[in-house]
């Protein structure tokens, strides 16, 4: 999509759409009011005649307006409040779905939505994040003859107001990362393999300002990372841990700021198998691999002036010969020892091995892991919050603004040292389950216990990452929305 701000009248506007607003009491906007005088009021007589009635995320679309430029206008209702950042993302959200697949371009005289609370720059990049949501289909493994109706989409927006061209270069760079990782969560586990990541991440080195290194599973078992190796030794596809820098900064030695995502490609559980019903859905445990290469392409784009690296760790967690067994003791990277009493506990074996590494190497100056990590935190947080979990209140601080900015939420829970005896066991330093209760926090606690002086927060995103049934079941793309503002803040 492209984007152009411009001076012109909602009159004169040469676009296939012109989009102005009415409140719910009838009212036009002074866009629409000048469109209906234009018009011999058109516009007026459709909400006189209940066409429309003006209420929240309402839309009409009228074609062949006369007296203005734009071959058709649509209509779409404000409410009868002043805009909050969350109705005004139904409005977005309306508009672009009204819009997205007109063909050429569509321009919006919708600035007049800005107020105290809801700037105009903030609804520009919002709008560009809306239509990338409303333009996304997957194609990779459809028959194109399925997609002929995706192909139809608008190819250009036009911003009637205020210069917020950085704001809708933004939100379509943010766009593009979300729906990049939406293709990858999407994608099967016969294709997006720990392999085919790997492929991806040495794509992002084309750009000079990333260096990507991928360490193979051999050289994982050889330094010692014998959880990570594990969960990796049970599948035929060899597992990676990839590494992404990304050299913002003035000074090459300022610390990083790591993004570590969570890459099973496929969760079958192991030999602590699944149930069957839904297990395709466990191709959907790389989201938190796929939102770290989603942030790194908008980080590559909108080139923010920090030293930045995405980690991936990425292997299959299958039931196989080689597979580990629960009773197994493996010695982790940092060389403490871990009981595998569930096998289905894979996540957060290759996560520690993937925190120790990228500690001890690059001295970050922050951790943030991302992981669709346990059925506990999306039965606690559903499909609305990501679960947030830190002991450090700075980066709280900043990935609850940041999400709060993104509309890509998160919930705090809790970390505290009080859970940690729910992992104590005879046999080794650690078990990689903590029982029942409290499952989403067990977890954390498991991760913390890799991350002691290092400001570190953990992100699970296993309720948030995906969504919808039947036909509208697929990747999400959060939390690269989150992140890369996140990101773009340090
Ligand atoms: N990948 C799953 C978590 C998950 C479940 C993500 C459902 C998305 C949807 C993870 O590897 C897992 O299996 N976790 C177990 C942990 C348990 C064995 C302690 C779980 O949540 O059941
Ligand atoms: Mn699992
Ligand atoms: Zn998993």
């Amino acid at each position: 999509m492209q984007y152009q701000v411009s001076q012109n009248s909602a009159t004169d506007v040469q676009a296939s759409c012109i989009v102005v607003t009415l409140d719910q009491t009838g009212k036009l906007s002074e866009a629409a009011e000048a469109i209906n005088n234009a018009a011999n009021g058109f516009l007026q007589a459709r909400v006189d005649a209940g066409d429309i009635s003006g209420k929240l995320a309402e839309t009409l679309l009228l074609p062949g307006v006369s007296g203005i430029s734009a071959e058709r206008v649509l209509l779409v209702g404000t409410g009868d409040k002043p805009q909050t950042t969350e109705t005004a993302l139904k409005v977005l959200n309306a508009i672009a779905a009204a819009s997205a697949k007109l063909s050429g371009s569509v321009a919006l005289s919708i600035h007049n939505l800005a107020n105290e609370e809801v700037s105009e720059s903030w609804l520009a990049e919002q709008t560009a994040m809306a239509y990338g949501r409303s333009q996304y289909s997957f194609t990779a493994t459809k028959p194109q003859a399925d997609n002929d109706q995706a192909a139809k989409k608008a190819e250009q927006i036009i911003w009637l107001g205020t210069d917020v061209s950085s704001q809708l270069e933004k939100g379509e760079a943010i766009a593009q990362g979300v729906n990049y990782a939406r293709d990858l969560g999407n994608l099967p586990g016969n294709i997006c393999t720990p392999s085919y990541l790997a492929e991806e991440a040495e794509k992002l080195a084309d750009n000079p300002a990333v260096e990507t290194t991928i360490i193979d599973e051999d050289q994982m078992e050889a330094m010692g990372a014998g959880a990570f190796v594990s969960v990796a030794k049970g599948s035929i596809e060899p597992g990676k841990l990839i590494i992404m820098k990304y050299s913002g900064a003035d000074n090459a030695d300022d610390a990083p700021h790591i993004i570590l995502g969570k890459g099973i490609t496929f969760d079958t559980g192991g030999i602590s198998l699944k149930p069957g019903a839904k297990m395709d859905e466990m191709k959907y445990d790389m989201c938190g691999a796929a939102s770290v290469l989603g942030t790194m392409q908008a980080l590559v784009a909108l080139k923010p002036k920090v030293n930045i690296i995405g980690m991936i760790t990425s292997a299959e967690n299958m039931p196989s010969g080689h597979a580990s067994k629960p009773g197994d003791v493996v010695t982790s990277l940092s060389g403490k020892t871990i009981e595998i009493l569930n096998t289905d506990a894979e996540g957060r074996l290759v996560l520690c091995d993937a925190l120790t590494y990228g500690i001890d190497n690059f001295k970050p100056a922050s951790v943030v892991d991302i992981a669709t990590l346990t059925g506990a935190c999306m039965a606690a947080l559903g499909a609305v919050n990501s679960g947030l979990f830190t002991k450090d209140e700075a980066l709280a601080d900043e990935l609850q603004l940041a999400a709060r900015y993104s509309r890509d939420k998160v919930w705090r829970l809790p970390l505290e040292d009080d859970y940690q005896e729910l992992l104590d066991t005879n046999f080794a330093d650690m078990a990689n389950i903590g029982g029942p209760l409290a499952g989403a926090t067990t977890a954390a606690c498991f991760l913390a216990r890799f991350t002691e002086g290092t400001p570190w927060a953990h992100l699970d995103i296993a309720g948030t990452a995906w969504g919808g049934a039947g036909k509208t079941k697929g990747a999400s793309g959060r939390p690269v929305a989150l992140l890369v503002n996140y990101l773009l803040n340090k």
